[in-house]
This record gives C-alpha cells, sequence and structure tokens, in this order.
C-alpha cells in the first residue's frame, strides 16, 4: 500500500452519526410536523426544544434558532435597527458571511487587521476605523479562538457601539470564564456540515435581553410576535425559519459534543507541542484568557524559507497529495473579488470603505496578508483522529525539511 492509500486510512470521517440522528430523523417525518410551527399553529417539537437546549449549553438566557448563519448574523443587525448609512467593524480573516450578511442590511462592513499570533481581529486597531457612522462591531472567534472581549466591550461602551460576536467557530469555546456571544449584546453560531456541531445547515442567534430575542424573533418569522394570531405582521419579517428535522439532528448532535470537544482539545494541544518544536512552523496561540477553546479546525503558519522556499499551495498540495487532510485559510475579505471591484449594492454608497480598488491592496492589510500567504488548516478529520495518524503528520511536516 502507496503512503497516500495508507494515510487516507483511519482519518475519521465528519460528521459522526449512528442511529440516533437516523431515528431523530424518522420521528419527525413519522410526527408529519416538519416545520417549527408558528404562534397559534402547533409548536414543532425540536426547534423550541433546541433553542432552550442551546441557550443552556451556550449559558444564555435565549435562543433564536434559524435556517443558518449568515441569517443569524442579518438578524442580529436587523435586532439593532442597522441599516443603510451605518457602517460595522468586522475582522478581515473570516468567511465572507460575516460581511456580506452586513451588505444584505444595506449597511457598509469596514475591515479590521488581526493579531499575527492569535490570529482574530486585533482590538487595538479598532479604534482608529470608527467613525460617526459606526454603529457596532462583529468580533469573529475564528477557530473558536475569542478575541480579547475584555478589551473589546471597553471600546465598544466608550463609543456607544453594539456588539455582535460572530461565534460559528466557537461552540464550547470560554474567555475569562463567559463563553462567547455573553460578552457582546448578542453571538450567532453556524451549524453547517464542517463546523463542530452540526445538522449540514443551520444558525442560532443568542442573546441575554430578552427585548431583544423577540425582536429577532419577529425578523426571521414573518413580522410574527410569540402568542398572537398567526396572521399578525407586526414588523418588517422575513422566513429564516429551522426545520425541525435540522432541530432533531442538532439536539442528537449535542448529547456528542462533550467527548468530541475533549479530543479535539487533547490533539490540538498535542500538536500545538509537536508542530512547535519544528523550526519554521508554528501553530496558532490561543488567547491570552482562554478557558477552552472549540478547535473549530487547526491552523498552522509556516515559513517557506524553511522548507526550501516551497510556497503556500506546494506545501499544501504537498500534505494533501500524501492523504493528510488539509485545506485552505480563508482568504482575507479585502481580497476578494466581490470587494475589490465594489460590485454589491445598487444605491448603496461604499465609496467611504476602507476597501474597494486601491484600497484593498495587501499593504494595507500586512498582518492578515501576510499569515494568510504561508499558513494552511487541518480540518476535524485530524482533530478527531488517532495519536498514531498525528504523529505521521508531525513526522511527514518533518521530512519536508529534508527536500
Ligand atoms: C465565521 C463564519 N461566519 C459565518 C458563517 C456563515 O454560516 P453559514 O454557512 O451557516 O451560513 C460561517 C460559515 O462557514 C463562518 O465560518
Amino acid at each position: 500500500m502507496s503512503f497516500e492509500q495508507n494515510a487516507k486510512r483511519n482519518f475519521p470521517k465528519w460528521p459522526i452519526y449512528d442511529d440516533k440522528e437516523i431515528n431523530a430523523l424518522k420521528n419527525v417525518i413519522k410526527s408529519g410536523d416538519w416545520w417549527c410551527g408558528a404562534p397559534g399553529t402547533h409548536q414543532g417539537e425540536n426547534v423550541w426544544a433546541f433553542q432552550v437546549e442551546f441557550a443552556r449549553f451556550q449559558e444564555a438566557k435565549h435562543c433564536v434558532a434559524v435556517c443558518n448563519g449568515t441569517v443569524a448574523i442579518e438578524a442580529a443587525l436587523m435586532g439593532f435597527n442597522i441599516g443603510l448609512g451605518d457602517e460595522v467593524i468586522v475582522s478581515d480573516y473570516t468567511f465572507v458571511a460575516s460581511a456580506s450578511a452586513i451588505i444584505a442590511t444595506n449597511a457598509v462592513p469596514v475591515f479590521c487587521d488581526i493579531d499575527p499570533e492569535t490570529l482574530v481581529m486585533d482590538v487595538n486597531k479598532i479604534e482608529r476605523l470608527i467613525t460617526q457612522r459606526t454603529k457596532a462591531i462583529i468580533p469573529v472567534h475564528l477557530v473558536g479562538n475569542p478575541v480579547e472581549m475584555d478589551k473589546l466591550m471597553e471600546i465598544s461602551s466608550k463609543n456607544n457601539l453594539f456588539i455582535i460576536e460572530d461565534c460559528s467557530h466557537a461552540h464550547g469555546s470560554r474567555f475569562k470564564g463567559k463563553r462567547p456571544g455573553n460578552w457582546g449584546d448578542a453571538g450567532t453560531f453556524s451549524f453547517q456540515a464542517s463546523k463542530v456541531l452540526t445538522s449540514g445547515e443551520g444558525g442560532a442567534i443568542i442573546c441575554n435581553s430578552k427585548e431583544l430575542a423577540d425582536n429577532i424573533y419577529s425578523y426571521t418569522d414573518c413580522g410574527r410576535k410569540k402568542n398572537c394570531y398567526y396572521y399578525t405582521h407586526f414588523s418588517y419579517g422575513t422566513n429564516y425559519r429551522m426545520t425541525e428535522y435540522q432541530a432533531a439532528v442538532l439536539r442528537t448532535q449535542l448529547e456528542k459534543f462533550p467527548s468530541q470537544h475533549k479530543l479535539r482539545n487533547e490533539n490540538a494541544n498535542y500538536l500545538m507541542n509537536k508542530l512547535n518544536e519544528i523550526n519554521g512552523i508554528r501553530t496558532m496561540k490561543p488567547t491570552p484568557g482562554t478557558t477552552e477553546l472549540g478547535w473549530y479546525v487547526f491552523p498552522i503558519i509556516f515559513e517557506p524559507e524553511k522548507f526550501s522556499g516551497l510556497n503556500k499551495m506546494e506545501f499544501y498540495k504537498k500534505l494533501n497529495r500524501n492523504g493528510i487532510p488539509t485545506v485552505d485559510c480563508y482568504p482575507p475579505l479585502h481580497s476578494l473579488d466581490c470587494f475589490k471591484t465594489i460590485n454589491l449594492k445598487k444605491g448603496i454608497d461604499y465609496s467611504k470603505a476602507n476597501w474597494g480598488g486601491e484600497k484593498s491592496d495587501d499593504k494595507n492589510f500586512p498582518v492578515v496578508s501576510s499569515i494568510y500567504s504561508r499558513s494552511i488548516e487541518f480540518p476535524q478529520e485530524m482533530l478527531l483522529a488517532s495519536r498514531e495518524k498525528l504523529n505521521g503528520v508531525v513526522e511527514f511536516i518533518k521530512s519536508l525539511k529534508k527536500e
């Protein structure tokens, strides 16, 4: 058997499921109640129970479940009435959705560079981005690594800004004892296929204000209010409801989470120790004050000159072709075509944003551009793999230095 075939064997497949998920789905089908219901109609068993269970899990008072993590951010922004003429500061190093949700509300995103060690938004660079138009900040806890929320909250209260934490990677993380999503005004989650808690697609917003939770619920359920006749629509709203299928799967996945989270953490700690011993490799540093980390993926940063000048793509291919599950990181937002060419929404003035045309040059976002050019990520298959597999990966990376 070739090294490639051998290497590919025995990496666990994600998502992990068993009869519990299959039976949960069968039960939804047999119940005939396939949607979560609306006030005054039936109340779907799973969505409403999941909201309670997920709020408890994230240690928040309220949870609104929605159909994906992108609209979760949009709904949170709408809950604060953010829209035309407003600016929202967001990390430059994230999935496009963190910014496209801002565009959806007709507000303008402004991108913030990252800290080179922790890879999350550098809170020391935020104040220079605040203008008269700034209404909110979206810190993204990339990979589950928390943004320095205590410092960020000082900035937001001084400047009267809303904080919506994008926790799409941060299920189960904890910073200075508090779960992400509880530091700011609201936290949003994704349950898309690759996430550590998944139903293929899905999302949620958590918060600790009943009024805000009610506003967000109304927006995501056609402008309805809980406990009112279902054909009354009090405000502008849309349909972002989660289905019973999604919630049924999430409830069983939630039971599996603790043991997977433990293994992800053991493996991440092992990889951190082993990989940082290799001259030319460094791993993401947990933000000081992190008490738990969700480990959505495991990023590594390499120095090309210590690897015979291999560029990022060559390094990535060497790993992937040898059966080591490897993925690319998010290209920084400022470098995406949609933000370079400003081909976004009709009638919205993007000229004051800190991206677009020449402003999108990498030199204006030096830290994230440099990190992106020399980093790759290991997905969950690695974080849930056996110790033997991890040792094989470490040895393979060492062998690349000798070529
Ligand atoms: C940081 C971040 N924010 C938002 C989202 C959007 O979530 P979804 O794909 O569920 O819409 C994602 C999804 O990958 C994400 O990684």
